[in-house]
């Protein structure tokens, strides 16, 4: 009998490989660190055989680490970074020009154009997405209008456009795939009927036969190359990574939510089988597709997604020195009783939900000559959080149910003064679970589940065991005027760069 799931999780900064067991408990991870290029101001961008080869290496590692063999694992769950566009041959398998990473600002000026030619309402009611330079859709349009050939091979057949959770696929099996939490953050796909849309194609003038075939998140999609692992593995869960931590948190009935701290920090809530529109500068998107008894079931998530989280203390290690590791932020932000008036606002890469300013630029106010380090650290980390507030009160409005608890997972939310002060400012108790691999932990549940090593979603519901809460211990005059001067930080860092 198959022992594990196999859960690949490919991150912004890392490709991750996590074996889980039937009680959804690690067996074992391996992660490798992948190249980040910045070849401009507001230009981010992968090698795509960077993040396949590092993924291929962690999958090898832990197997090997842990002595399990291939034959053990029931089937292959991907979970990813979403947005981030890939162009390839479909010939050669290569790509034809480094990856456009989700972050990435240079399609600003498609977006522009399109809002002011007025399509933006038709955008948001087909997607459930704003026009912004954040989703796949106008990034594909620059490569093919900027990469020498790429429109005339495009236009032949040649090429192969996908998210990141396609590119594994096509280089695990030769298939052309996606699921639609994937396609569903393109600006190209409709999320009520489950289509790309030919409309939205036309306004981007992106050539259909590009775009891989929609399959469900949960179902066996493919199968892997059998010179890769020496044997078949069916490839049985896709999903974009913040709905797979969703899925994996068991926020499965409307109104549960849950916040992911990585790179950046997105706050999902389930809004049930139809999309909710956002009137509050949120996205709607595609959560999962289940195969049901007669047809496919889809799910629905609210989402604010904030840009910038573990990045900005990143940037405290890599762009300052002031830390070492990431984790030595905790005891840094300790150092000082508050933050002495420090706000820093990380919008390195322009704000996202729900202000969506692609000109907005990082901005620190209130230094003092008092001000040092611990300061600084405490700000970042209250960043976070606050960034946070301003995409639960957006979604507060929107859903018009009160949020009674936010589940936390991803790197940050082991930070406890982190998870004090988001409770605190949110004014919603914080409850982390025993396993925060939630992405990968949401992949396997979606694959496990295709292949009857679960038998439902009420087992895998079932399996989800809180670790810890914290709950609001804040004054509510102090939250109200702690969230006033933050706005003002908000206010300062907008449109800088425009
Ligand atoms: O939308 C971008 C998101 O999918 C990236 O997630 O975990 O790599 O920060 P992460």
């Amino acid at each position: 009998m198959t022992k594990f799931i196999l859960a690949i999780d490919q991150g912004t900064t890392s490709s991750r490989a996590i074996l889980f067991d039937r009680a959804g408990l690690i067996h074992g991870a391996a992660q490798q660190e992948f190249r980040q290029f910045f070849p401009q101001p507001g230009w981010v961008e992968h090698d795509a055989n960077d993040i396949w080869q590092s993924q291929r290496a962690v999958i090898d590692e832990v197997l090997r680490t842990n002595k399990v063999a291939p034959t053990d694992i029931a089937a292959i769950g991907i979970t990813n970074q979403r947005e981030t566009t890939v162009l390839w041959d479909r010939a050669t398998g290569e790509p034809v020009a480094p990856a456009i990473v989700w972050q990435d600002r240079r399609s600003t000026p498609c977006c522009e154009a399109l809002r002011a030619a007025g399509h933006e309402v038709l955008f948001q009611q087909k997607t459930g997405l704003v026009l912004d330079a954040y989703f796949s859709g106008p990034k594909l349009k620059w490569l093919l209008d900027n990469v020498p050939g790429a429109r005339a091979r495009a236009d032949k057949g040649e090429l192969a456009f996908g998210t990141v959770d396609s590119w594994l696929i096509f280089k695990m099996s030769g298939k052309h795939l996606t699921d639609p939490s994937n396609a569903a953050r393109t600006l190209m796909f409709n999320i009520h009927t489950g289509q790309w849309d030919d409309e939205l194609l036309a306004l981007l003038d992106i050539p259909a036969g590009l775009l891989p075939a929609i399959v469900p998140s949960s179902g066996i999609a493919a199968h892997t190359d059998a010179s890769l692992f020496g044997v078949a593995l069916p490839i049985a869960g896709i999903a974009g990574d913040q709905q797979a931590a969703t899925f994996g948190q068991a926020c499965h009935s409307p109104g549960m939510a849950k916040n992911t701290y990585g790179t950046g920090c997105f706050m999902l809530m389930h809004t049930g089988q139809a999309a909710t529109i956002s009137q509050n500068k949120l996205i709607s998107t595609i959560g999962w597709t289940l195969p049901g008894q007669t047809a496919n079931r889809t799910d629905y998530l609210l989402e604010g997604s904030v840009f910038m989280a573990g990045a900005a203390i990143q940037w405290l290690r890599d762009g300052l020195g002031i830390i070492a590791h990431a984790d030595q932020v905790e005891e840094l932000a300790l150092a000082v009783p508050d933050n002495g008036g420090v706000l820093f606002v990380p919008a390195f890469a322009g704000l996202g939900a729900p202000h969506w300013d692609a000109y907005a630029r990082g901005t620190m106010v209130g230094m003092t000559r008092g001000t040092n380090k611990s300061h600084i650290a405490r700000a970042t980390l209250e960043s976070i959080a606050l960034q946070s507030a301003d995409v639960l009160e957006a979604m507060q409005a929107d859903a018009a149910m009160p949020l009674t608890q936010l589940r936390v997972d991803g790197g940050c939310a082991r930070n406890n003064l982190l998870m004090q002060f988001q409770a605190d400012i949110l004014g919603v108790p914080v409850v982390r679970p025993v396993v925060t691999e939630t992405t990968a932990l949401g992949a396997a549940f979606l694959a496990g589940l295709a292949v009857g090593f679960w038998a439902s979603q009420e087992e895998i519901a079932a399996q989800w065991q809180m670790e810890r809460r914290f709950d609001p211990a804040m004054a509510a005059d102090e939250r109200v005027q702690r969230m006033g001067e933050w706005r003002r930080a908000v206010e300062r860092s907008r449109a800088w760069s425009q």
